[in-house]
């Protein structure tokens, strides 16, 4: 089979790991710029990694690159990646699914503020006041935000449990470096994971959300509240490295055996 990967960088750790597993099972991979043209492909499965650097370019070119080279599986295609990705969409798609509260307007605090089109926990802030919040909103003016009630008690832990198809293929807590003065637990801002045990309605409630979005493989958030498991975001292009060394799983050919057993039972 040809395998087609959308990525800026493709020294990345997660392209690099996806073109073992594919190159390791047999098949031929190439690696294209997310904005490229891509001329002179013939792909059976295209692996979109966009990430947050001229997002919405590389997201009008994937749309294109569906109808022109019309692979026989797109993981993600452009339609379902992008109303994973914005915050506010996903959560409109989710909205029977348990999620934090979300607010039109904030007007009790603490508030957490959302850019909708963020990652990384960049764009994720925690305002405790009318004056943090307006500070805030000056940064993100022109930003479409998703204001949402902050929970508390998750402390800075949460968990990422990782999707392939409809099973869950490894999950790991998250801490974040110093739990009392960072409550975002994402990895690229020096978290901590350990494997963890997630309970079966947990693994329902991740596998549902995926669903709802039609995504083929994805990086679910969630908290634990006191209300229960609540889901944070649903990751359509999830990294692999922590999730692989965290668990000592092969999620990378997990996510090719995936693509080669969807192509096997529909040709
Ligand atoms: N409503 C919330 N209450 C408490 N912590 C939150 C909430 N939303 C996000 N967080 C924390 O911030 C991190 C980043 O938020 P997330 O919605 O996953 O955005 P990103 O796409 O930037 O990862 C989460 O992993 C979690 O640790
Ligand atoms: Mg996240």
């Amino acid at each position: 089979m040809n395998f087609l990967i959308l990525s800026r960088l493709s020294n990345l750790y997660s392209t690099q790991r996806l073109v073992q597993a594919i190159q390791g099972r047999g098949h031929h991979v190439a690696i294209e710029n997310p904005e490229s043209l891509c001329e002179g492909h013939s792909v059976d499965i295209l692996i979109p990694r966009l990430g947050g650097f001229r997002y919405e370019e590389s997201l009008t070119n994937l749309r294109q690159l569906e109808k022109k080279l019309s692979p026989k599986k797109t993981l993600n295609t452009a339609a379902n990646f992008h109303q994973a990705r914005h915050k506010k969409i996903s959560a409109q798609v989710l909205a029977d699914i348990p999620q934090p509260r979300a607010f039109e307007t904030p007007d009790c605090f603490p508030v957490i503020v959302k850019d909708c089109l963020s990652s990384q926990g960049e764009g994720v802030f925690l305002c405790r006041s009318q004056e943090e919040l307006q500070n805030c909103l000056y940064k993100l003016q022109g930003r479409e935000l998703l204001f949402q009630e902050f929970i508390s008690e998750s402390q800075g832990h949460d968990i990422r449990v990782f999707i392939i198809g409809d099973k869950v293929a490894a999950a790991m807590e998250r801490v974040a470096a110093d739990p009392r003065t960072e409550f975002r637990s994402n990895l690229s801002l020096g978290g901590i994971a350990h494997p963890v045990s997630l309970t079966a309605e947990e693994e329902q409630l991740c596998i549902q959300a995926v669903r709802k979005l039609q995504l083929d493989y994805a990086g679910v958030d969630l908290v634990r509240s006191h209300r229960g498991p609540l889901i944070l975001e649903v990751n359509p292009c999830p990294g692999l490295e922590g999730i692989e060394k965290c668990s000592h799983k092969n999620i990378a050919e997990e996510i090719v055996v995936y693509a080669e057993s969807f192509l096997n039972s529909h040709s």
